[in-house]
């Protein structure tokens, strides 16, 4: 089985090789046989090639098992333009590749509960999977850049949904929220936005034909970020659109307590990629300090749903637990009753419990 790295920019090398370590250990315990092709992606291939996601990139992922992607940018390519920009090679991969379902799940694990900024007995034991859509929307629609209209800067970017992508990703909201709590929330702008308001009646429509089983409630998106805050518990799975997404998404993360511990997963039918949530930190790249556990568990998220190998996702998860158990910790998390390991100790660390 083929995998493509792509470590990308900033902290993605040291957090990727971690990842790399840890499939491999996975892949000896589980006699799984698998090959890792490394390939440029994002502001370094910018820099190498001109473009930020190259052909060779791009043909390695499509004939691939799976993608392990670490992240891309950072400030020495602000100034580039905007169709070559690293964010830019992001948005054409997951087209490409038509990953149009991104699973951000969200847990306050215990190792990091007392650092959320709510209050302890508001956070801990939330646990919810956003659910979004990641190939439509404001993203993809029709951008124009600033220019001078009859006189005036003028710039705009389209929201449009078609009724099968409002469908697909619906379903993968439906099919997860039946292996977990049996809730669904739709989150929408429907007071105001016309794809809002049929996005929401083509949500109703299938839940009432094909899921009775699964409780679906409709909220608006300024709603939902207030009571993220409020009541975090309340929430199951959160489906929702491209924008919304990528904004609810950061702010259910900070709830944690830590971003450094979250995986995601962007799938479509064919390859998946996977990814953590945080960025590319380049101001501690290259200092070994970085946590590579939302890689690792991202590799779990690779091992389950894309070479599906639950048993080889649930050994890599156990690892990460039997390590943070163990008193082990990456500077971010780290105080002094604790043991400070650095990004490639930790990755030795999870490896060898996997190993065992
Ligand atoms: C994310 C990121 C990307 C997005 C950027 C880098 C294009 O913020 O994965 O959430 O907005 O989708
Ligand atoms: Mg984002």
């Amino acid at each position: 089985m083929k995998i493509t790295v792509l470590p990308g920019d900033g902290i993605g090398p040291e957090i990727t090789a971690a990842a790399v370590e840890v499939l491999t250990a996975a892949g000896k315990k589980f006699n799984l046989s698998l090959t890792f092709d490394k390939q440029l992606f994002g502001g370094c291939a910018y820099d190498a090639t001109g473009i930020p996601l190259p052909e060779a990139t791009l043909a390695s992922a499509q004939g691939a098992d799976g993608v392990l992607f670490g992240d891309v940018g950072g400030p020495k390519w602000d100034g580039v333009e905007p169709t070559k920009r690293p964010e830019k090679g992001l948005l054409q991969l997951r087209k490409a590749l038509g990953l149009y379902c991104n699973f951000r799940p969200m847990q306050v694990s215990k190792y990091t509960a007392h650092l959320s900024p709510l209050k302890t007995d508001l956070a801990k034991g939330a646990d919810l999977l956003i659910v979004r859509e990641l190939t439509g929307g404001i993203y993809f629609g029709e951008h124009k850049e600033a220019a001078l209209v009859n006189g005036v800067e003028t710039a705009s970017d389209v929201e449009l949904y078609t009724k099968p992508e409002i469908e697909r990703i619906a379903k993968k909201a439906f099919e997860a929220a039946k292996l977990r709590r049996g809730k669904v929330t739709s989150v929408d702008k429907a007071n105001v936005l016309g794809t809002s308001r049929m996005w929401r009646r083509i949500v109703q429509q299938m839940r009432d034909k094909d899921y009775p089983e699964i409780e679906l409630n409709h909220m608006y998106v300024d709603n939902c970020s207030m009571q993220l805050i409020l009541n975090p518990k309340q929430f199951d799975v959160i489906l929702t659109n491209n924008i919304f997404g990528d904004i609810l998404s950061d702010e259910a993360s900070t709830i944690a307590g830590s971003i450094g511990l979250l995986p995601s997963a962007s799938l479509g039918d064919g390859t998946g990629l996977y990814e953590p949530i945080h960025g590319s930190a380049p101001d501690i790249a290259g200092k070994g300090i970085a946590n590579p556990l939302g890689t690792i568990l991202s590799a779990a998220m690779l091992l389950r749903y894309s070479l599906k190998q639950e048993a080889a996702a649930k050994a890599v998860e156990k690892a990460v637990e039997t390590v943070m158990d163990a008193g082990y910790r990456t500077a971010d998390l780290a105080t002094p009753e604790l043991k400070k390991v650095s990004t490639q100790e930790m990755g030795h660390l999870v490896a060898q419990a996997l190993a065992k």
